[in-house]
């Protein structure tokens, strides 16, 4: 099976993408995890995307497109993919459209999740990311048991650069402009959910889970 979810900054697509992915047994591909490797790694395509990311703006559309492509080709991606902060804009889900029809590859589910922006402000704003597995932590909804410490394999926890709270703004706006217009272009789309995410991070999986059922 091959899903997109989208929704705003902080809404918990990372979250829940993790989860779902390793239930259905498909790989994961966050947009903005596979921009960080690349501005860890230093390559070209990494310090050209860091400037925009730590602005709080999307990274060109040629540099996502082309990441994704080869992403959702490769090997590990034969048993399904789900895709998550990809797309982010209009021209991003035509290029996808043009992709899947190019290697005859289809989308099953299309899941929106939302929340209110009093909410997403609150969970960016405590978000803790670990280091060394990336998974993520709440300072006060998912503590980790030992403070500044990786409960999954005891790496640092740190705050992400665009987590603060102008930047946070920023990326608010960028939804509202460039995003929240991908809800009509998918909302007629086969296999197009919606899922309110105010809840509790089971609850919003067990609604998760039941679209995915269909
Ligand atoms: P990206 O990393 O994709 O950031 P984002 O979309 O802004 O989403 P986040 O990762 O901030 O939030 P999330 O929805 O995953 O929430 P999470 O689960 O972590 O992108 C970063 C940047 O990369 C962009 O700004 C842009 O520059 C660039 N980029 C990425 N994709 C691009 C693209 N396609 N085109 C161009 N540029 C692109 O949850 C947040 C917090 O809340 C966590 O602490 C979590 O523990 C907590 N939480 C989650 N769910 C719940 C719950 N139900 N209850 C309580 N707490 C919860």
């Amino acid at each position: 099976m091959n899903v997109i979810l989208f929704g705003p900054p902080g809404v918990g697509k990372g979250t829940q993408g993790v989860r779902l992915s390793e239930k259905l047994g498909i790989i994961q591909l966050a947009m903005g995890d596979l921009l960080r490797a690349a501005v860890k790694e230093g390559s070209d395509l990494g310090v050209k995307a860091k400037a925009f990311m730590d602005a709080g703006k999307l990274v060109p559309d040629d540099v996502v497109v082309g990441m994704i492509e080869e992403r959702i080709t490769a090997a590990d991606a034969k048993a399904g993919f789900l895709l998550d902060g990809f797309p982010r804009n209009v021209p991003q889900a035509e290029a996808l459209a043009a992709m899947l029809d190019k290697h005859g590859l289809k989308i099953e589910r299309v899941i929106f999740m939302d929340a209110p922006e009093s909410m997403l402000l609150e969970r960016l704003s405590g978000r803790l990311i670990c280091r060394a597995c990336g998974f993520g932590f709440h300072r006060h909804y998912s503590p980790p048991r030992e403070e500044g410490c990786c409960d999954r394999c005891s790496g640092e926890l740190y705050q992400r650069d665009d987590d603060r709270e102008e930047v946070i703004a920023q990326r608010l706006g960028v939804y509202q402009e460039q995003t929240q217009p991908l809800l009509d272009y998918y909302s007629s789309a086969d296999g197009f959910f919606k899922i309110d995410a105010a809840g509790e991070v089971a609850d919003v999986y067990k609604a998760l889970e039941k679209a995915v059922q269909g």
